[in-house]
């Protein structure tokens, strides 16, 4: 199963992107979260790639292609992947077309997880980040049983430096313009699927499980 998640920052990607790779026991592949790993090592790449991020901008095609393109053939991919943030510009969506196909393989479903921009800004301020496992939680809506602690793996709980609000309205704008292309690409090629991305988060998960079984 090869699934890549699309949405807004903020529409509950990754929320939905776990529980997904857990049902079907593949991984979850955030781009996001490889940067944020990257920059809490310091490596080079990590180190590029924050100055980007911290605007509120897109970090460029080439780093991001470089970062990922080797991951998927690492031995856990066999039976597909979840990706979650990748890709995010029509150039990367033809870079990933290009290497699937080469393996005479596709992508089959792109879920488009859709929420009003509004929604997101208080979104965002109440996302509460694990840096070491990529979990997410909500002040409201999602509270770890500890607070401020991750549930799975005990490390303290932060608010992300790309979460405030005006680098979360920059980020919307760079979703619109960059982004938001990618639902024609995959509408194209009869592969895209939109959930309301506003309702909870099991019932989300509900409706895009009924969309990979169909
Ligand atoms: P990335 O980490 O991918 O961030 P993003 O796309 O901006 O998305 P988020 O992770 O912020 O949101 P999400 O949709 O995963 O929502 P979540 O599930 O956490 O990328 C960060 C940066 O890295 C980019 O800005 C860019 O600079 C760079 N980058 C990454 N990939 C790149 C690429 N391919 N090319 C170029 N640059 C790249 O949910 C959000 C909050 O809402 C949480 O608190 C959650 O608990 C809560 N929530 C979720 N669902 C619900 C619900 N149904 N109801 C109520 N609350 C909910
Ligand atoms: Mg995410």
């Amino acid at each position: 199963m090869k699934v890549i998640m699309l949405g807004a920052p903020g529409a509950g990607k990754g929320t939905q992107a776990k529980k997904i790779a857990a049902k079907y026991n593949i991984p979850h592949i955030s781009t996001g979260d490889i940067f944020r790993e990257n920059i809490k090592g310091e490596t080079q790449l990590g180190l590029k790639a924050k100055v980007y991020m911290d605007q509120g901008l897109l970090v460029p095609d080439e780093l991001v292609l470089e970062l990922i393109v080797d991951r998927f053939k690492a031995p856990d991919c066999k039976d597909g992947y979840v990706l979650d943030g990748f890709p995010r510009t029509i150039p990367q969506a033809k870079a990933l077309d290009a290497a699937l196909v080469k393996n005479n393989d596709r992508i089959e479903f792109a879920i488009d997880v859709y929420v009003a921009d509004e929604v997101i800004i208080d979104r965002m301020a109440g996302r509460r980040a694990c840096l070491d496992c990529g979990r997410t939680y909500h002040v409201d809506t999602l509270k770890p049983k500890v607070e401020g602690i991750c549930d799975y793996c005990n490390t303290k709980l932060v608010l992300r430096d790309d979460d405030k609000p005006e680098t979360v309205k920059m980020r919307l704008e760079v979703y619109h313009e960059q982004t938001q292309p990618l639902l024609d690409y995959y509408k194209e090629k009869g592969i895209l699927y939109s959930v309301d991305g506003t309702g909870a988060i099991d019932d989300i998960y509900e409706e895009i499980i009924q969309v990979l079984m169909a």
